[in-house]
């Protein structure tokens, strides 16, 4: 296949060494003839249509890519295997000579297939023995990671290409001889979740490899949306098609009717209707369709007007990226051998199938990032001259290898195309949240602003102590607060997610549990998913009291909510949580009161701290009063420590930036470089110790006081502890409250607790 960005100099490799290099390129070349020992020689010339290709042609192809971008430039005295397959097997790159016509591939029945195979046997003990050789350029080393890449899209075509020519004789033959029993599932219901949109980043991060066309990453201005928590199933599709979806005009756009009449479309492609009765063809033969299954092979004109029907729209690229961002890449790919779509088997929390299954649809035209550029030599032929007339499409299918995958990977088809593993999933717009309105009502702030802080008097004593320390609290300045946001969005960091997911799918049995007319108390002001999803599921609050140390944040995401949400009466107050404060009256007198702390922050307290801080909140929510909040809980060390010390250094860079500030706000004298972040599980105390560690022994200044670093010294910045389900009840207990209700995500990674007090 040569329709993705190939460029080795723009698109980021993964810096692979050369060794890592060569184990690679043997398990992806042997992957390519894994898949294609499933043919019988006579299936390998099969071309079913000019969109695409026989198999023996990609065997070939990518092997030619590899000869022509690596062997032909790292080996001087270098001679083709055969110089006619120049010709046979370039794809469209015109700088490097002409080709044979696409639709006429089905027609190369020399050479054969022994001699393909043969040629891939050259060109693979060539480019082994030169990346065990580790005399290759750093460029050269790229191209080959680029190749590999490459050879795994056309892993994926020959699969969706042999599909199209199986399904074209009449006998149907299967690619999967199997006869075992088709397992049913009921598809769990289809939910929303939401997302505040404002200012995102997208386009790829720098970190591993990624296509040029992934870059660069830039800023995305998204209004608030919601993307279906689930693919759109086969049964929900038929329903469209019974209603008649195919007949009425006003669903569709007018390429698509246009074409619809043209081809004559009743259904998407490979379905068909035998007594009576709805089937598909698979891979595996011909199956009755299962409703509970994606449905796939629908083009972008089928997608867009099975939205409209739906009274719905289909996502922009920028929105699934964001809402893949805290999605793990997990999900049917080519390595699980279903080579089909398989249904949903549990209502896990969250955007579920955001990768594999089925490529999802945009509605984003196929066009380059802004500074995206057209770059100079033979691969970059391979991305700009694409970007016209075609959708993007996201998140991998059941053909694509989960190697290959990753959130901002952009796919892109024409519209009219059906036979790629093609789906669908929903989204819709939401009422802007963020930007307040100019009418967003007065609210009446109570406030108990605490005196300016101490930053300089706690930096003193933290650093005078024997083992030294900052407080945790000063991590969280503008940019420490910009970058925590980061933090959350990072694949290693679970908890925000994980927790948002809980919410999403229990936000109701949260709500039956604490009863109407309650008064919502948060601690930390949120005008997050969190909260609105809690306010959304609530049986008529009666008020929902943010509280938060900071007057500006607590004022924009107070505004915010009450514009959210018209009729609730919304009580902002300014205060430190960790101390006692009134709650203001509300006009109604509600049922209970109800503390909210999700996000795990009371782990961020020493058991100590959090006892006290939850009878601060048993006095809040008062007799009768329920406490809802978010856990983290324990678990493998291995994992922990990832999330607290990301690949990309986002933590690190989190927790050094409390030395930057000290250095602008007191005129200390860090040298940040010489300080690194550590960030251990200590399991005996079931708590992330966050550390600045000291590379070499040296002195800093604060003003006239010097403190003095052993090399290898650490300051201690944060705890982040994790607890048991039971733990944190007996630990809840001792501020009053008892266990009501606990709600976990499947893996057991967080937990959300409702107790209530006597
Ligand atoms: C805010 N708090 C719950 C975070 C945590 O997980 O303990 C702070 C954090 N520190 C590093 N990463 C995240």
């Amino acid at each position: 296949m040569s329709r993705n960005a190939l460029n080795p100099d723009e698109a980021a490799s993964s810096g692979a060494t050369s060794e890592a290099l060569a184990q690679r390129f043997r398990d992806v070349r042997l992957t390519s003839e894994l898949l294609s020992s499933r043919l019988e020689n006579e299936d390998f010339g099969l071309q079913s249509m000019p969109d695409t290709s026989p198999p023996k042609w990609h065997l070939a192809h990518t092997t030619w890519f590899f000869e022509t971008f690596v062997l032909a430039t790292a080996l001087r005295s270098y001679t083709p295997f055969n110089e006619q397959f120049g010709f046979l097997f370039n794809s469209y790159y015109n700088s490097v000579g002409g080709a044979h016509p696409r639709p006429q591939r089905g027609l190369l029945s020399r050479p054969t297939v022994a001699e393909v195979f043969r040629y891939r046997g050259h060109v693979d003990a060539l480019i082994s023995d030169l990346l065990h050789g580790g005399g290759l350029s750093e460029r050269e080393l790229a191209t080959i990671e680029v190749g590999l890449h490459h050879e795994q899209q056309h892993q994926e075509l020959l699969l969706t290409d042999i599909k199209h020519a199986f399904s074209l004789n009449p006998l149907r033959p299967p690619y999967v001889d199997s006869r075992s029993p088709v397992e049913r599932f009921v598809a769990p219901e289809l939910t929303w979740c939401s997302h505040v949109g404002g200012l995102v980043e997208v386009g790829h991060n720098g970190h591993g490899f990624g296509f040029d066309n992934e870059f660069p990453r830039h800023h995305v201005q998204l209004e608030p949306f919601e993307l279906a928590s689930r693919l759109t199933t086969n049964g929900e599709y038929l329903a469209f098609i019974e209603d008649g979806g195919y007949s009425r005009p006003e669903l569709w756009l007018s390429d698509g009717w246009a074409l619809l009449n043209e081809q004559r479309w009743e259904t998407p492609l490979y379905w068909e209707k035998l007594d009576g009765q709805w089937y598909a063809f698979t891979l595996w033969g011909l199956r009755p369709l299962d409703p509970a299954a994606p449905v796939c092979h629908v083009s972008y004109y089928e997608a867009d007007a099975f939205a409209s029907w739906a009274g719905a729209r289909l996502p922009r690229e920028a929105e699934w990226e964001i809402a893949a961002s805290s999605a793990t890449v997990e999900g049917t790919f080519v390595e699980s051998g279903s080579f089909h779509p398989l249904p949903l088997r549990s209502d896990a929390a969250g955007n579920a199938q955001m990768f594999g299954d089925v490529w999802e649809w945009t509605s984003s035209a196929y066009a380059p990032y802004p500074g995206f550029r057209t770059l100079s030599g033979s691969l970059g032929e391979y991305n700009g001259k694409f970007m016209c007339n075609q959708m993007v499409l996201r998140g991998g299918s059941c053909a694509t290898s989960r190697l290959h995958i990753r959130g901002s990977y952009r796919n892109f088809w024409h519209p009219h195309t059906r036979f790629q593993f093609s789906g669908i999933r929903l989204a819709r717009g939401l009422e802007p949240v963020e930007n307040a309105p100019v009418s967003s009502p007065e609210l009446r702030l109570t406030d108990f602003e605490p005196e300016s802080g101490s930053f300089l008097a706690d930096v003193l004593s933290g650093l005078s102590k024997p083992r030294k320390s900052l407080p945790t609290q000063y991590l969280y300045d503008e940019e420490g607060s910009r970058l925590f946001d980061e933090i959350c969005e990072l694949p290693e960091y679970y908890p925000t997610r994980t927790e948002l997911g809980i919410m999403d799918a229990r936000a109701g049995e949260m709500a039956d549990a604490i009863g109407s007319d309650a008064l919502v108390v948060e601690y930390g002001s949120g005008s997050s998913t969190k909260t609105r999803l809690l306010l959304e599921a609530l049986d008529t609050p009666v008020a929902y009291v943010p509280v938060d140390i900071s007057k500006e944040h607590l004022m924009r995401s107070a505004r915010t909510l009450a514009a959210r949400f018209e009729t609730l009466e919304v009580l902002p107050v300014c205060a430190d949580f960790t101390v006692a404060f009134d709650v203001p009256e509300p006009k109604r007198s509600p049922k209970r009161r109800i503390v909210y702390f999700p996000g795990s922050t009371i782990g961020n307290f020493e058991p100590d701290g959090a006892v006290a801080l939850l009878r601060t909140m048993a006095r809040e929510a008062g007799p009768g009063g329920g406490l809802l909040i978010g856990v983290d809980l324990r678990k493998q060390a291995s994992v922990l420590e990832a999330a607290y010390d990301d690949a990309q250094g986002v933590t690190a860079a989190f927790n050094l930036n409390l030395l930057t500030r000290a250095n602008r706000e007191l005129g200390a004298n860090f040298d940040v470089s010489a300080f690194k972040h550590r960030a251990p599980y200590d399991e005996q105390a079931g708590r992330i110790e966050m550390l600045l560690v000291s590379q070499v022994a040296q002195v800093v200044s604060i003003g006239d006081h010097r403190f003095h670093f052993e090399a290898g010294e650490e300051i201690h910045t944060e705890y982040s502890h994790k607890y048991t389900v039971e733990a944190f009840a007996a630990l809840a207990a001792q501020a009053g409250f008892r266990p009501v209700q606990v709600w976990t995500d499947n893996h057991a990674l967080f937990s959300v607790h409702y107790l209530e007090l006597a």
